[in-house]
């Protein structure tokens, strides 16, 4: 156990705290850190006609309802990466802005079939990423891996393919995550392609109780088997399954803006972050996709503690905490990022 006096750090202390404190990213899609500026950079680098005239009038239909209304242009702004280069740049930007952030570890989505369905050779975007996240390590200090995701609204046998055909880059990505459209699409659709994935050594990871209801929790832990849940804030809607999920330290990957943007809480004052942390769960926080949300990683955490009382000191270390214990980086390195977390508190108290 850490001595850290939480309650001698005053709660105006807490955003710098928040801000410079060491952190990991555990829910970022790299397609959803896409700045509409990158977008129309790559657009005139690759020929690629937009359906929008301007920064300005891209950024203003970002007034999602829902997770599909969101999937519907995020898919819209991918279509401009096409070269090894781009995915690149694209991974740069957002490492960039992590490191802004005192993000030291980063695990990072990507989705293949959003650009293999268009031609672009999957070597080419492992590549670029993995050479990004080489180059996240060497110039910014940043430890980074990657997660290959399925998309859901497909079938097992695309996802399957997608798998073999990323195997000739297996030593760039650390593990297989599921995201897309969640209603419908139960994690037990994919049970063959996450069996082939855990076999071949692969970290396992699944978007659940997003949109979807607390049975696709207990199937992405029951048949898919994963470590982590992505999102997972609708596992409160049956006191079981909160009860297993805290005795498992089965860690939440929550991401407060996305979650108010995409109206899975009408208020951020209404986000069940507080109830989660309460019930003794792992949650985290991370930005999902910031390009559409309105913010990266520090700018979700003072949006939950701005307007969520219950959230102090006490639960700010805990997050952070959090984020180290739910990583799939070594026991190493967490241990020193840890070390630096508690150093970091208790100058502040
Ligand atoms: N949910 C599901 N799929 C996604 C998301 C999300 O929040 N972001 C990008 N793809
Ligand atoms: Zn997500």
């Amino acid at each position: 156990m850490t001595a850290i006096d939480f309650d001698a750090i005053p709660s105006k202390r807490l955003p710098a705290l928040l801000r410079q404190a060491p952190k990991a990213e555990l829910h970022i899609h790299l397609e959803g850190s896409l700045e509409p500026e990158l977008i129309f950079k790559l657009a005139q680098r690759n020929g690629v006609a937009l359906a929008y005239p301007s920064v300005a009038a891209l950024r203003a239909a970002y007034a999602f309802t829902d997770l599909q209304s969101f999937l519907d242009i995020y898919y819209a702004g991918a279509s401009v990466l096409l070269q090894e280069q781009d995915f690149f740049d694209l991974a740069s930007a957002y490492f960039e802005r992590a490191a802004a952030d005192n993000v030291v570890h980063a695990e990072l989505f990507f989705d293949p079939q959003t650009h293999t369905a268009r031609g672009v050779d999957i070597g080419a975007v492992i590549r670029g990423l993995h050479r990004a996240c080489q180059r996240a390590q060497a110039e910014l200090g940043l430890s980074a891996s990657l997660i290959l995701c399925f998309l859901r609204h497909l079938s097992e046998e695309e996802a399957l393919a997608t798998l073999e055909a990323a195997l000739p880059w297996r030593r760039h990505f650390i593990g297989v995550g599921l995201d897309s459209s969640e209603r419908g699409h139960p994690p037990e659709k994919f049970a063959r392609v996450f069996a082939r994935a855990r076999e071949l050594g692969l970290k396992l990871v699944a978007h659940a109780g997003e949109e979807g209801p607390p049975a696709y929790i207990e199937s992405a832990l029951d048949v898919l088997k994963v470590q982590r849940i992505d999102h997972g804030v609708r596992c409160v809607e049956s006191p079981q399954l909160v009860e297993r999920l805290a005795a498992e330290r089965m860690p939440l990957t929550v991401c407060p803006l996305s979650n108010v943007k995409l109206r899975v809480f009408k208020s951020m004052a209404l986000h069940n972050l507080p109830a989660l942390l309460a019930a003794g769960l792992c949650a985290t926080v991370n930005s999902d996709d910031p390009a559409y949300f309105g913010g990266y990683i520090n700018d979700n955490f003072i949006a939950a503690f701005d307007a969520l009382p219950q959230l102090g000191a006490r639960e700010a270390y805990q997050l952070l905490r959090n984020s180290f214990e739910a990583s799939f980086a070594t026991a190493a390195a967490n241990a020193v990022w840890i070390a630096q977390l508690d150093a970091a508190f208790s100058a502040a108290a």
